[in-house]
């Protein structure tokens, strides 16, 4: 699949946009603040709509302008031509010009991984990042997932809050507990699944980047060890102090290692860079095997840190990825690297909400 079009009115620093982009790996050049980062989220926004920025639509606006427009062909088996209209009031989405109601019939359309600065939290931010992490793959890859997360997360909250009172109702605290250890056990199955496939991909790709590479693991560390429902009845003494459910799913942690010793506490910042991208060509490799086709790689400012070496090691992993029927975005200010690395990419030049071929 590949975005074959894209269009864009008032779109961030884009007044008007109409772009025509074959399948292979597109290199978007320009200095800084010229709109680069606004064409990937433009990207990314058809396919989710939403903006991997975590803003609301609102601020997409271009300024003083009522509302955007963004919109695109999609090739794949079938064409898909998507249109999205946003301001405060209104908003429309239509696909081959049907209106499109339900967000879980859109999703799919259009399937992106984005690489950005902000993906260092998964490595470096808490143990929230990292569920976020499986969370989302899971949501996008697993029917069902999104609502098991649902309930599980609502009778934490029911059960947290009785947890709070005095004298705790014993027959509703049972009822909320049954659904927790319920909704929990399924969601603890489908994590471990996820990082059992993921990590070899993950390690694999780590070691094609990196020239002297660390061994990258990948861990799922569980807060539950063996039994859910026993080691919740034995938490009982500490839960009624702290007045909180203390083990469970909503504190699992994904242990992230090189050669063994924690990524956060002890890797360099190109280490923890790379690791992420690791993660996210992991993600990637993924995607394809359950749907056949590589999703759209939106590559944000990521060359800039990382050594020769390492840019070395990701442009042909990158490439390969644009080759045969997928596609690539990917920004940077300068061409830093050897153009032997990069043969046959489509460079572009951004230029103050201007994109033009070069
Ligand atoms: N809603 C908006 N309306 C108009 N312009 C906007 C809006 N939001 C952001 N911009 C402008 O878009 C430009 C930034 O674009 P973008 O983030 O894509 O830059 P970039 O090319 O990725 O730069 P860098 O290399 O620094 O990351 C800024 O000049 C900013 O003022
Ligand atoms: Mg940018």
């Amino acid at each position: 699949m590949h975005l074959a079009k894209l269009k864009l009115r008032d779109f961030r620093n884009y007044r008007k946009l109409e772009a025509g982009f074959e399948p292979g790996f597109h290199l978007l050049l320009g200095r800084n603040a010229q709109g680069k980062t606004n064409l990937l989220e433009a990207v990314y926004l058809i396919s989710t709509l939403r903006s991997f920025r975590g803003v609301g639509n609102s601020q997409i606006i271009h300024h003083g302008r009522p509302a955007f427009f963004a919109g695109g062909t999609a090739l794949g088996q079938a064409e898909c031509d998507v249109r999205y209209y946003w301001s405060t009031g209104q908003r429309k989405l239509t696909v081959n010009e049907k209106p499109i109601r339900r967000l879980a019939d859109y999703l799919g359309t259009l399937r992106t991984v984005v690489f950005c600065t902000e993906d260092l939290h998964i490595v470096k931010g808490s143990a929230k990042s990292r569920r976020r992490f499986l969370d989302l793959l899971l949501t996008q890859t697993q029917p069902g997932y999104l609502g098991l997360l649902h309930r599980y997360t609502e009778s934490l909250r029911s059960r947290n809050a009785l947890l709070k009172r005095d004298t705790p109702d014993a027959a509703l605290l049972e009822s909320f507990t049954t659904e927790l250890i319920a909704t929990g056990g399924k969601l603890m199955a489908a994590r471990r699944g996820l990082v059992d496939k993921l990590s070899p991909l993950v390690r694999l790709g780590y070691r094609k980047i990196a020239a002297k590479p660390e061994d990258a693991k990948m861990n799922y560390a569980p807060s539950v060890r063996e039994d859910f429902a026993v080691e919740l009845a034995k938490s009982r003494a500490r839960e009624q102090r702290y007045r909180s459910t203390i083990i469970g799913p909503h504190r699992d942690e994904v242990k992230l290692s090189l050669d063994d010793k924690p990524a956060a506490q002890f890797g360099s910042e190109g280490q923890k860079r790379t690791f992420c991208i690791a993660l996210k060509m992991a993600q990637a490799e993924y995607l394809t095997g359950i749907h056949g086709s590589p999703p759209i790689l939106l590559i944000d400012d990521v060359m800039g840190e990382l050594d020769a070496e390492r840019r070395a090691g990701l442009l042909p992993l990158i490439s390969r990825t644009g080759q045969a029927l997928g596609q690539v975005f990917m920004t940077c200010t300068e061409e830093n690297w050897p153009r032997e690395l990069s043969a046959n990419l489509h460079r572009w030049t951004v230029d103050q909400g201007t994109l033009r071929r070069s």
